[in-house]
């Protein structure tokens, strides 16, 4: 089969495109032919050799998956051949990625795809899906009527967000950096959608929620609580999910005082139980269409490497250059 792999780890010109063996269905895997895969920041990082984890080599790079089961091993009997599938959480902790013509996958972690959507759309929002339910629903309890905030309302995780939180019916204020990306995300269905770069977004939050946020989605590598804690609601939840490197000054006194709490989490440590909530709320949001993955670009599979660096350029550099998924296409 065609793959895209690494044989070690280093710059994304490490990602070679080539012939591998088809692996085999073993215990309660199945085969999955991909039709989709997407590509996210933590890819980059695994690839790059700056998270530490586990890579069989030839290391297939990539996390998410949609396609069609082929075959199931010999325990696995969830999904008969011909299912569509979608899925994240390969890749990982010592797992075999995604980004081939076939991947074989424990069926624990893959889910039914709804009908009316399309392969590519099933594949963008697995892991950002995943990731905003755990944050909006396991960490924040967020609920009907509550105020939010998170920061890129266009971005990959971002995007996600405003969407389950105005389908968990919440009042969404998001930023962007352009005038166009501030549109896109309003028709997303931010209440209020500002541009960081050219207005002033700590006065907007303070009109938009007089009284604070309930619920603070942190999706910035360095966050500044200096200014987001006096911005928190009493009894606010702030979600932290991002910036291994950041170490900054937390003031403790405003915090406490207002009864609020602090939610720290990788969606990759989530349980396959856990992740099986989240997929079926997930399916039920795109069944009804108020869940749209927001795919910035479709590539072929043989460019997985400069979707790796168009990845990092925007994730670590902030280029600006990307509003939501790529998803690439053996
Ligand atoms: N913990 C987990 O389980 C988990 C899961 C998924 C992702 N992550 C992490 O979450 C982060 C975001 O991932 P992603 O996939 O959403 O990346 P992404 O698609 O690259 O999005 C980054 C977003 O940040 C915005 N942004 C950049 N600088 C900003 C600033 N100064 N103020 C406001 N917004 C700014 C960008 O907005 P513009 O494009 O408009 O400039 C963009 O929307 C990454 O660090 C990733 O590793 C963690």
């Amino acid at each position: 089969m065609k793959a895209a792999y690494i044989t070690q780890t280093g710059p994304a010109e490490n990602i070679q495109y080539g012939e591998l063996p088809t692996p085999e269905p073993n215990g309660s895997q199945v085969l999955v032919r991909v039709k989709a895969v997407a590509v996210n920041p933590l890819d980059t990082y695994l690839r790059a050799g700056a998270v530490k984890m586990d890579l069989p080599m030839p290391f297939i790079v990539g996390c998410d998956l949609a396609g069609v089961v082929e075959r199931s091993g010999p325990q696995a009997g969830r999904y008969p051949p011909g299912t569509r599938v979608w899925g994240s959480n390969q890749g990982l902790l010592g797992r075999q990625g995604t980004f081939a013509e076939f991947a074989a996958v424990e069926e624990r972690w893959l889910y039914p795809a709804p009908d009316g959507v399309r392969d590519e759309e099933a594949a963008a929002v697995a892991l950002v899906g995943i990731t905003a339910h755990i944050g909006l629903v396991r960490c924040a309890h967020l609920a009907a009527g509550e105020t939010l905030f998170v920061n890129g309302g266009t971005g990959g995780v971002g995007s996600t967000v405003v969407q389950m939180a105005k389908a968990i019916g919440a009042k969404v204020i998001t930023t962007a950096g352009s005038p166009e990306k501030v549109a896109t995300a309003r028709a997303l269905g931010a209440d209020v959608a500002i541009n960081y770069k050219t207005d002033d977004v700590d006065a907007a939050i303070k009109q938009f929620a007089p009284g604070g946020v309930s619920v603070w989605w942190e999706t910035l590598r360095e966050p500044n609580f200096e200014r987001t804690v006096p911005l928190l609601a009493p009894r606010g939840r702030m979600i932290l999910m991002a910036g291994r490197e950041a170490r900054p000054v937390f003031p403790v006194g405003p915090f406490y005082t207002k009864d609020c709490s602090l939610h720290g989490f990788a969606m990759f440590n989530a349980r396959p139980e856990e992740q099986q909530v989240s997929a079926t709320d997930i399916n039920r949001w795109l069944a009804e269409g108020k869940l749209k993955p927001r795919i910035d670009r479709v590539l072929p599979l043989a460019k997985a490497a400069e979707a790796h660096k168009l990845q990092e350029e925007n994730t670590l550099h902030k280029a600006g250059t990307l509003a939501g998924k790529i998803v690439l296409v053996p």
